[in-house]
């Protein structure tokens, strides 16, 4: 039976705790970067198993301040995916320099690290792969190639690269506090690192002042990318939070690997065994042919079922502004059919096994209908 109520596609686990934290970080006075986002800091340190977490405003600036921490700028290049959200290429852009785009590969639509190789020139100043919904990228190949890597881990807060923690492995790595995200604080980002001059560099860049705070100076006309304590405040409960939420996501996941097993055309992306997947994201694609539906139809027809889905991701160099800066851009087939057939089902800690079961059970009737 169609839903009464509309199933939002990733909604927010807020609850009272982080209420009740965002009104003592304001009874405290502190509503810009303070005690909160230097506690967040010390503990996602802790977390990643990252020397230095810097937290900042975005997901978007952690990924802009370390390309120019790293020195990127005009004339160089960044090596990096399309199957992303268009920031991971436009703070390449912000940053003066060339996003060069690889091609994925079918199993988990992360970078192809065999295609990377004929990609580098001496121009290449950074790879920046992603780990799309929480599968961790092939890593090893890419270390191998001796560039600077800049993870953008959005995706992915409780990976692990074959038994490592995501975060203090390659030169930077990157992650969102956004609304959807695994630890959500409504905006945030962070940028953890091993290296003490990437995260000096961060701590000048973030705000326009010197990192130690400690003199009315400037060494570099820094950026405002600061995280408000306001959000930090959610961000640790968030934090705290994770083991319950992660349960849930597990539990959603398990639900729809069962679910979508015995239906013809529509699978899920790869996820490798040898690493730890972040669930943060359940990304199916759907053959046409099979599934006797096209992915639009089948977004369509789960709308009309009061079930929202999403898209991750449209190939960014297929987008207008990418597509008319870089008219020369060679076709990426995986990524532009993947582009096509890939479609993201409804998974939070707030949603409920019954809400789970009522996508399946949507699923199944347009896939008979279709049939
Ligand atoms: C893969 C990916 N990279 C980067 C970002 C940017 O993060 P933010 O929204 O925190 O700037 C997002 C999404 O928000 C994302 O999904």
């Amino acid at each position: 039976m169609t839903r009464e109520t509309q199933l939002g596609f990733q909604p927010p686990a807020i609850g009272e705790e982080e209420i009740e934290a965002v009104a003592d970080a304001l009874r405290s006075g502190w509503l810009t970067t303070g005690p909160r986002a230097a506690l967040l800091e010390e503990r996602m340190a802790e977390y990643l198993e990252a020397r230095h977490v810097l937290a900042v405003a975005s997901g978007t600036a952690a990924m802009h301040l370390a390309l120019v921490a790293l020195g990127v700028g005009p004339g160089d290049e960044v090596i990096t995916t399309p199957i992303t959200w268009p920031a991971t290429a436009n703070v390449v852009v912000h940053a003066g320099a060339t996003p060069v785009f690889v091609d994925v590969r079918e199993s988990d639509l992360n970078l192809d690290p065999e295609l990377i190789p004929a990609a580098v020139t001496e121009r290449t100043k950074a790879i920046m792969p992603v780990h799309l919904a929480g599968q961790p990228c092939d890593l090893d190949p890419i270390w191998e190639l001796g560039i600077p890597v800049i993870e953008d881990a959005a995706h992915a807060a409780e990976s692990a690269y074959r038994g490592r923690k995501l975060g203090g492995l390659s030169t930077a790595t990157c992650f969102s506090l956004y609304a959807t995200k695994n630890i959500a604080a409504g905006e945030g980002g962070l940028v953890s690192t091993n290296d003490d001059a990437v995260a000096e560099a961060i701590r000048n860049l973030r705000l326009m002042r010197r990192g130690d705070g400690s003199l009315y100076d400037l060494t570099v006309p820094g950026y405002k990318a600061n995280l408000s304590d306001v959000l930090a405040a959610i961000a640790l409960v968030q934090l705290d939070k994770l083991p319950e939420h992660t349960a849930r996501r597990q539990r959603q996941f398990e639900l729809y690997d069962e679910g979508l097993a015995d239906l013809d055309g529509i699978e899920p992306l790869v996820r490798d065994p040898r690493d730890t997947h972040a669930l943060h994201l359940y990304v199916v694609r759907i053959d046409p042919e099979r599934f006797g539906l096209s992915r639009d139809e089948l977004q369509r027809a789960l709308g009309e079922e009061r079930i929202s889905t999403s898209i991750h991701f449209l190939p960014v160099h297929r987008l207008t502004w990418y597509r008319e800066r870089f008219p020369e851009q060679s076709s990426l087939p995986v990524a532009e059919r993947a582009g096509g057939e890939i479609l993201s089902l409804p998974l939070s800690p707030a949603h409920s096994e019954e809400d789970i079961s009522d996508v399946l059970e949507a699923l199944c009737r347009i896939h008979d209908r279709a049939a």
